[in-house]
């Protein structure tokens, strides 16, 4: 489903070229659920965005559904996204003049779908986030968490298959966060969904069922969780993280 080869991305600053990530290889399953850690400015959110089409590498491939992203013009890659990619962000991006519906409809416009066909998805997509009779609402009358869940709800709007979500939990105090992994883990389960998240916490990485730590521009460690070997995995990765 995704194949990453040889990616390389540089940010150069007056005469220094700084080498964010540096030749990353990775592949991932359709319907695996796998969180991305590091250290603050390990190139986490960097590495999202390219996987997203939202950003160009210098070097490198990026394969998503057998496409590769980065050959695709700007045009074809924003049908790309529209048609394959959920984005997930920390402060939810939602647009605060629309209401909750208007927030998960609009990008559904887009299509050819028709009004009632829409409003019944979005009634749908509501329910599916324990959001029902939200619709009217604006974003600043919702509590974070429930912010989120629109913001999930809108990424899955387009019924794409790959969510990409950048510490969707960031923002969030446990409980609430919880509220969200336990969502994003749900719809992984039932609609075979591949998740990549961006998190430095490793209880919200502890959902995921693969954990791939980058440091250094390189991935450092890739590992499956496997029932049992959990702690022990956490205690490993908490030791690299503050190595
Ligand atoms: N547009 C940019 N121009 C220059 N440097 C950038 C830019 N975006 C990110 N960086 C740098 O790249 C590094 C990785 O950033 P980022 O991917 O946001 O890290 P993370 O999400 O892991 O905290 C950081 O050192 C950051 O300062
Ligand atoms: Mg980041």
């Amino acid at each position: 489903m995704i194949s990453v080869k040889g990616l390389e991305k540089r940010y150069t600053i007056g005469d220094t070229a700084f080498t964010i990530l540096n030749k990353i290889d990775m592949q991932a399953d359709k319907g695996e659920f796998i969180a991305v850690m590091g250290p603050s400015g390990s190139g986490k959110s960097t590495f999202l965005n390219l996987l997203g089409g939202l950003d160009t590498p210098e070097a490198g491939e990026i394969t998503v559904n057998g496409k590769n992203i980065h050959s695709l013009n700007e045009t074809q890659r924003t049908l790309f996204r529209r048609e394959h990619v959920g984005f997930i962000f920390q402060n939810y991006q939602l647009l605060p003049n629309l209401t909750v519906e208007e927030n998960v409809s609009f990008p559904m416009y887009s299509g050819k779908k028709d009004k009632q066909e829409i409003k019944k998805q979005v009634s749908d997509l509501l329910r599916s986030v324990s959001l029902e009779g939200k619709e009217k609402n604006y974003p600043s009358q919702l509590s974070g968490g429930q912010q989120q869940r629109v913001a999930i709800a809108r990424a899955l709007s387009m019924n794409p298959n790959l969510i990409l979500a950048d510490e969707p939990t960031g923002n969030l105090d446990r409980r609430t966060g919880t509220e969200v992994l336990r969502l994003l883990s749900s719809l992984h389960q039932k609609n075979q969904l591949t998740i990549i998240m961006v998190t430095h916490d490793v209880y919200a990485a502890s959902y995921a069922d693969r954990i791939i730590l980058l440091k250094d521009g390189v991935i450092e460690s890739d590992i499956r969780q496997t029932e049992g070997a959990n702690q022990d995995v956490m205690a490993n990765l908490l030791a690299k993280l503050n190595s």
